[in-house]
């Protein structure tokens, strides 16, 4: 079983923490439209319905000491949706900014985004500061939203501003390793995942947290979101637990300290 360590008085610290707990989950949270669909409803009720998920998530993460959880709420990609589910999807996001402030900031729960910030609508992109802003002090869990999230983008802007200040005489091309390009990422903040979960039932990252995910452990989930709930989570935790990670090593080296 997964323990419960990581959040008890005295937690430990990262060299000794309990290694069976993933650090960060990063979350895909799909399914939202065929949760809807097979009630007849639109699509926008799915994800309206997805919010009350988002909820419990973030609680049982808090809940088992996970100290990092990354939401896939809206991909780059999902731009090209039809313009009532995008809008729907924006108030939604405002709606859980607003909704969430003060049990956040509460529970000490920081929030961070990942990805541009800067192409959502105004009052979204407000609510979502302001809830940036008063939830900073934050240190018993960081929550990362992606919106308007895209790996290979995330890549290709670091990589740009690499270039500029290469150009500009500020960086030596010699030099550039993993850890400059990762300063440059919107993630730079946050540890690499350990585990994303999918929901919904497709196998697949869809441009989430390319680099990032190098090494983590992939878990996917046949239920949809607006259905994920604590035993969903303890699933994919237990699976988890289980696993052995590699890095590229022998079975026989990782199990020899
Ligand atoms: C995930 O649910 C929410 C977002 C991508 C924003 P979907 O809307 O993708 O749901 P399905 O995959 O169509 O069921
Ligand atoms: C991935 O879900 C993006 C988010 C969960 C925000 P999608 O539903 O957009 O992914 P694809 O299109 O099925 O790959
Ligand atoms: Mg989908």
């Amino acid at each position: 079983m997964v323990s419960d360590a990581a959040h008890a008085p005295g937690a430990p610290t990262d060299t000794m923490r309990d290694l069976s707990l993933p650090r960060h989950i990063a979350l895909i949270l799909d399914g939202n439209g065929r949760w809807a669909s097979q009630r007849g409803l639109p699509r926008t009720a799915g994800h309206q319905e997805g919010l009350h998920a988002v909820r419990r998530a973030v609680r049982a993460c808090r809940d088992r000491g996970v100290r990092c959880l990354t939401l896939y709420a809206f991909s780059a990609a999902n731009w090209s949706r039809p313009k009532d589910e995008v809008d729907g999807l924006m108030r939604i996001c405002k709606e859980f900014a607003e909704s969430e402030h003060d049990e956040l900031v509460a529970n000490g729960i920081r929030v961070e985004v990942v990805g541009e910030l800067d192409e959502l609508p105004t009052p979204t992109r407000r609510a979502v500061e302001r809830l940036v802003k008063d939830t900073a002090p934050g240190d018993r869990m960081t929550l990362g939203l992606a919106l308007s999230y895209g790996g290979r983008r995330d890549v290709v802007n670091a990589m740009r501003a690499i270039a500029v200040r290469a150009a500009a005489g500020l960086v030596i091309p010699e030099e550039i390793d993993e850890a400059s390009l990762r300063s440059f990422l919107t993630t730079s903040a946050m540890p690499d995942p350990d585990l994303v979960i999918r929901t919904g039932g497709e196998q697949r990252l869809s441009d989430f947290l390319l680099f990032e995910s190098a090494y983590a452990e992939l878990y996917f989930s046949e239920t949809l979101w607006p259905d994920f709930d604590a035993s969903t989570l303890d699933a994919a935790l237990t699976a988890y637990a289980r696993r052995q990670r590699r890095y590229g090593r022998t079975s026989e080296q990782v199990a020899t300290p």
